[in-house]
């Protein structure tokens, strides 16, 4: 039996959550067509669609909320994150953002032209979405056991460093403006990346004079797994691996509804003093005064008070463990999860999972539609719905090579026996997962479908 860290907390304020009975799961979906983003969040019973600003905060950061200075300028709130910021991020120079897409947003609208490549080891939704509205390439360069869901290796979620090589040869140094890095890589499993890996990116990327920018939302958490996992890291603090990690980028995007847990929050980072005073411009423009970028002072509180918490080594004990709790508790049942677990979410391998449904039929989101059915659970397909394209080249409909549904679990949030509840559940429809059918989109926008998309069971 996997090991359950207890959770280094106790609950002050509980929210009810019922699961409404199977007739009406089963009106509740079909309502929605089928697309679990559309349903009404009461009518779930164990929300796993996302780890993203479903965290719940600690009495320390409702205290501080009320500390929040509201001033439109200079106040007290934005020097309070800004030396938690500078402290662990250690960039010269950073705005506050509404959330990780505002910074991305800014950041590909000053920097990326039509046509332009972004290399990273795997870009998240929003990051492509935002690079292809620029007219951009987003590439992913993960190495290549990131695609066999089953293999357990340390650090899945590191750059393969010749192929990025031979990326930016073949590519041009004047086809691309910067390159990424996601850590932890919630596309491909939230699997960590290596400070080595950080080391060898950032060294490739300077040789070719390119900016170097961390898509930092899971930090903590990828610095948990270099403590664990990469020798000669064990004795440092979650801290100081995160301020080493930041040391080799030239900037990052952050949303901090994930590692900053809070609800809304995130931030824009850099070193070049030009690219800030076009950012400046740019948040004013589009987000609001640079020391609030969008949000209120409260906020800008919150967040302070959640970077640290999110280092706190108790905390990323129980945070990881928990997660690989659900894991391996799911494996030991049969079913297949991109091995090894990482920290926030565990990602069901669909297409091992349903073998009779064929990719383009959308295994993920038949599996997604069963969950919910049999048990109230929300998870989310991150598979030909989320990441399947049309080429912008060739015409031709791209099926991106996992088909996964993603339970991300909020920071917490959820206890053991909400595990063992979801573990039951998935253990019921493996007995028979035939009975599973596919599915047809019967509408989608251009871009980011899997948000509004409708379904159809085939
Ligand atoms: N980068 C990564 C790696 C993310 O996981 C996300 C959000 C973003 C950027 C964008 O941040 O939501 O604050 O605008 N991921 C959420 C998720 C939505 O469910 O994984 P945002």
């Amino acid at each position: 039996m996997p090991k359950y860290v207890p959770e280094p907390f106790k609950i002050k304020m509980v929210e009810p959550i019922r699961l409404i009975s199977p007739e009406k799961r089963e009106a509740a979906i079909k309502k929605a067509n089928y697309n679990l983003f559309a349903m009404k969040a009461e009518d779930i019973f164990i929300d796993f669609m996302t780890d993203s600003g479903t965290s719940a905060m600690s009495n320390h950061q409702w205290s501080a909320m009320m500390m929040g200075d509201e001033s439109y300028a200079g106040a007290r709130s934005w020097f309070r994150l800004k030396e938690v910021v500078d402290e662990i991020f250690g960039f010269k120079h950073f705005v506050p953002t509404h959330q990780g897409r505002a910074a991305e947003n800014i950041l590909t609208n000053l920097l990326v032209q039509p046509g332009e490549y972004i290399p990273s080891n795997m870009h998240f939704d929003t990051t492509e979405g935002n690079i292809r509205a620029r007219g951009g390439r987003p590439k992913n360069l993960v190495r290549k056991e990131a695609y066999n869901p089953s293999e357990r290796v340390d650090f899945k979620g590191n750059m393969d460093i010749e192929k990025l090589c031979s990326f930016i040869e073949n590519t041009g140094v004047e086809n691309i403006p910067f390159g990424m890095l996601t850590i932890t890589n919630n596309a491909g499993g939230g699997q960590p990346v290596s400070m080595q890996n950080i080391k060898a990116v950032s060294e490739l990327y300077h040789e070719f004079g390119l900016p170097f920018f961390i898509d930092a939302c899971r930090f903590a958490e990828n610095a948990y797994f270099i403590k664990l996992r990469e020798p000669g890291y064990a004795d440092k603090s979650p801290l100081e691996i995160s301020q080493e990690m930041f040391s080799y980028a030239d900037g990052a995007t952050m949303s901090a509804k994930k590692d900053g847990i809070v609800n809304i929050g995130g931030f824009l980072a850099m070193n070049d003093d030009t690219l800030f005073q076009n950012v400046r411009n740019e948040l004013i423009i589009r987000e609001g005064f640079y020391t609030y970028g969008g949000l209120a002072g409260r906020d800008l509180e919150a967040m302070a008070v959640g970077f640290k918490e999110a280092l706190e080594v108790s905390y990323l004990d129980y945070r990881l463990a928990q997660t690989a709790y659900l894991g391996e508790r799911l494996i030991e049942k049969g079913i297949p999860i991109i091995e090894p677990p990482g920290a926030h979410a565990i990602y069901i391998d669909a297409k091992s999972f349903l073998p009779h449904i064929p990719q383009a039929e959308l295994p993920g989101q038949s599996l997604s539609i069963a969950m919910y059915k049999q048990g109230g659970i929300r998870a989310v397909e991150l598979g030909t719905v989320a990441f399947g394209y049309t080429d912008p080249d060739s015409g031709e409909e791209i099926f991106p090579e996992l088909d996964m549904v993603r339970m991300a679990i909020p920071r917490r949030v959820y206890t053991q026996s909400h595990m063992d509840y979801v573990v039951d559940v998935l253990t019921e429809i493996a007995e028979n997962p035939q009975a599973l059918k596919g599915y047809k989109i019967t509408y989608q926008p251009p871009l980011m479908r899997h948000f509004t998309a409708h379904f159809e069971p085939l």
